[in-house]
Order: C-alpha cells, then structure tokens, then sequence
C-alpha cells in the first residue's frame, strides 16, 4: 500500500480538524481510497493551539520551514488564511516540489494566476476544493463531473455566515444588528465580520467558480458587489409579504463573449430552491449546456465540512489524479483570457423598490411618472400603510429593467418633495 507523508500548516479551526482526522484514520483510508495518509509533520506558532488540538510534540515543527525543507513530505497543507505569509508558504512549498492544498479562498481570488503559474512551471498542484462551499464538492463537479458542459450559469449562495443572519432576520425577525451579534456569539461571524457581510468573501468564491467554470482569468476587484450590511428589517418583511425571500447570491452568467459577476442581496420567489436554503447552508446552483441545471447543497462552513473538502483534496493528489488534472486543464494555466466583465449598469433585473412617501394624493402618479420616462415598467404596487398626511412605504415591484435605468430613476424620485429618506432597491431573480 502508498503511504504518504503530509505537513500541515496552521491548527485552527480547520487545521485541527484535519489534524485529528489525519491521526485518527490517515493510515485506514488505504483499504478505502488506496492509499495511507501520514501526517508527518505540524507547524504552528501558538502553543495553545497545538495543545488544543492534541498533536504529538513529536510531529510539530519549529515553522512552516521545516516542512518545506523535509524531503519525505509530499503534500503541504496550507490552513493559516490570509495572503501573508500563506501565499510565501505556498510558492516556496510548489518551488521545492510539494504539491499544496489550501482553503484559502481570499488568496486564490488575489493571487491564483501566480499560484498556478509557479504549480505549474514545478509540475505540481494545488488543490482547494474546501475554498468553496465548505464540505459541498462544488469545484471537483465544475471541475470533472461537469467538464463536458459549456457552462452558462453559476447562481448561488457561497457564505454561511450571511445566510445565517439573513435566515434570522426573515424567520425571527431580528434587526441586522441583532442577527449578527447572535452569529458571532455563536462563532459564525468573525469579530470582524467585513469579510463575510461585505460579500468580499462571496466575491472570492465566485471568481475561483468562474476561473474553472467559465475557463477565464477573472480580476476579482471588478466584481460588483454589495453586502448585506445596508438591509434593514423593513425590506425583508415587506419583500415577504410579497412572497419574497431576501438571500445573498452571487452570480455568474455568460453574456455572449462577456461574463456577467455580480455578488449582491437579491429577493427570490419563495418557492426557488435557494430561497428554501437556510441558517449556515450554502447552495449553488450551475447549468450547463447538455446537463441543463444542477444543484449542489451542504453546509458551507465550519470545521467538520471544511476539512471533509481539504482531506478529499490531499487523498485526490495522494493517488495522483489530482496533479494530471490540474496540468491538462486550461484554467489553471495562464493561457485563459482575461474575462471582460459586463457593466453593471447594462444589466437587467426586476426590482423591488421601497420608498417612503407622504401619503397623500397625485403621490403614485409622480412615482411613476419618472419610472416611466427611465424606461421602468412596474409590475406590482402595494402601500402596506395607510396614514393621510402622514410618511408611509409605497413597495413596488417592477418588470426587468436595466440597472443604469434604475438608479438614474431613483435618484430622481428621492428628490421629489413627496419622498423622504433615501429609497431602496433590491435586484429580484428567479
Ligand atoms: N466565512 C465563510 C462563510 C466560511 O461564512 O461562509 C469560510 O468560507
């Protein structure tokens, strides 16, 4: 039976996992998968950590280093996040022969052209499916299960952290603030939860399932994105009443010979198998030309899905399928064309519009008055109050629109004397 020897850099959350997954089974995986994994070497700076984890001292090393330098590891597994120093870690542990598997998304996104391109000139690989959709095998299906697909689609919910505040604020109606405060004290958001409600993390995660769907290089800051830190409860409860549900998505589509990426809060019929997807679930998603749409769902973060994602990842190099499949396949070389983005102001979808306005009569008629000379038809109108004379919501619904349009309109309506406040939108798909 193969046996091969592994390093593990970094031991939090996700690396412990993989730690103990490793010492627990790495040998008994031969009879299954045919080959024994040995972890053979740990680095990690925090005593703490390691002692948590229950690593033999034996395994742990002074630094990340050791495990480079050591000639009988083969597989360097990368679990500290962050671009620095992960993204050294990584190009030295590639330059010296190691192949890598990360779930380090954020680095990915920034710097994957450097990453496969430096994989590639050592004959290695690097393997990330855990940087995606946590336990949800998502990338190996873009990647294989799908490869005979043009793909047109990529639609899905990528982070746990805001589907879980978003699922709390429609199901118990909790403000944004009060969502929040909860997921992190359940350690599902970060004390610095940017990352995650900004929709940066989203932005990561779709242009690493563009690069391998769409077979382009992708400039992730070019993505459009909004995050859910602007929703307000009153959307979501007025966008319900409608039978909408208010997710955050990102999207990709192709549009001739430009992509369409966009990460932002969207609503969805009710009864749309995402809008069904909740708490920390992720779910994506991808149509392709002959297998027409397919769906993947599971938990998208968290300790044990995520390392069930990186130890696939280090079995699939282990037996050596992984290192062919990443030096035929076009999208990690730096072959593929730079993606040319479609504006976000050409594209089209519906919208829901919540506009505070007084309540008093020829209010609509203005409304829709500038809607209509912005090209905007509308769809649906309901004015959930009542009160003469007084401030109230006008929600509307409004058939596919562009996004340029859209925008110029509300601009327009928020400075008409009628309006107060600043007026929401929210793209609506599905
Ligand atoms: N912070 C991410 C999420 C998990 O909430 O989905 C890691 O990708």
């Amino acid at each position: 039976m193969d046996q091969v020897k592994v390093g593990l850099v970094g031991l939090g959350t996700i690396g412990a996992g993989v730690a103990q997954i490793l010492l627990e089974r790495g040998r008994a995986f031969g009879p299954k998968v045919g080959v024994e994994l040995l972890l053979a070497r740990v680095a990690e700076l925090d005593r703490a950590k390691i002692r948590k984890a229950k690593v033999p001292a034996k395994l742990v090393a002074k630094n990340a280093d050791e495990i480079i330098d050591d000639p009988d590891i083969q597989i360097v597994i990368e679990l500290i996040g962050g671009i620095h120093p992960a993204r050294e870690i990584i190009l030295s542990a590639l330059k010296k022969g190691k192949h890598v598997v990360t779930a380090n998304k954020a680095l990915l996104a920034a710097h994957g052209d450097t990453i496969f391109k430096t994989a590639r000139k050592a004959g290695r690989c690097i393997s990330f499916e855990a940087s995606v959709g946590g336990g949800i095998p998502v990338i190996g299906a873009l990647r294989d299960g799908l490869a005979a697909n043009g793909i047109q689609t990529i639609f899905g919910i990528v982070n746990g952290t805001t589907n879980y505040i978003l699922t709390q604020m429609t199901q118990a109606d909790k403000t944004y603030a009060d969502a929040l405060g909860e997921a992190q004290e359940k350690g599902y958001a970060e004390a610095d939860p940017t990352a995650d409600v900004s929709g940066a993390d989203s932005t990561h995660k779709l242009a690493i399932l563009a690069r391998i769907g769409f077979g382009m290089r992708i400039d992730y800051h070019k993505i459009y994105r909004e995050g859910i830190d602007k929703i307000h409860l009153e959307d979501l409860q007025d966008a319900l009443k409608l039978g909408y549900v208010l997710k955050l998505l990102a999207i990709g589509k192709r549009q001739g010979s430009q992509l369409e990426l966009r990460v932002h809060p969207t609503l969805l019929p009710m009864d749309h198998p995402l809008a069904m997807v909740n708490g920390v679930y992720n779910a994506i998603g991808i149509s392709g030309d002959w297998v027409g749409s397919t769906m993947f769902y599971g938990r998208g973060a968290g300790r044990e899905p995520t390392t069930s994602a990186v130890v696939a990842d280090v079995i699939d190099v282990a037996l050596g399928r992984a290192p062919i499949t990443f030096s035929k396949r076009g999208c990690f070389s730096s072959k593929p064309k730079m993606a040319r983005l479609m504006d976000i102001t050409k594209i089209k979808t519906r919208y829901f519009l919540r506009i505070n306005v007084i309540d008093r009569p020829g209010v609509l008629a203005k409304i829709s008055g500038v809607l209509g000379r912005n090209e905007i038809s509308i769809a649906s109108v309901v004015q959930p109050e009542w009160r003469h004379g007084k401030l109230v919501p006008l929600v509307m619904m409004t058939h596919t629109a562009m996004s340029g349009h859209v925008r110029r309109a509300m601009r327009q309506i928020d400075c008409l004397d009628v309006v107060k406040g600043k007026s929401r939108l929210i793209r609506v798909e599905g």
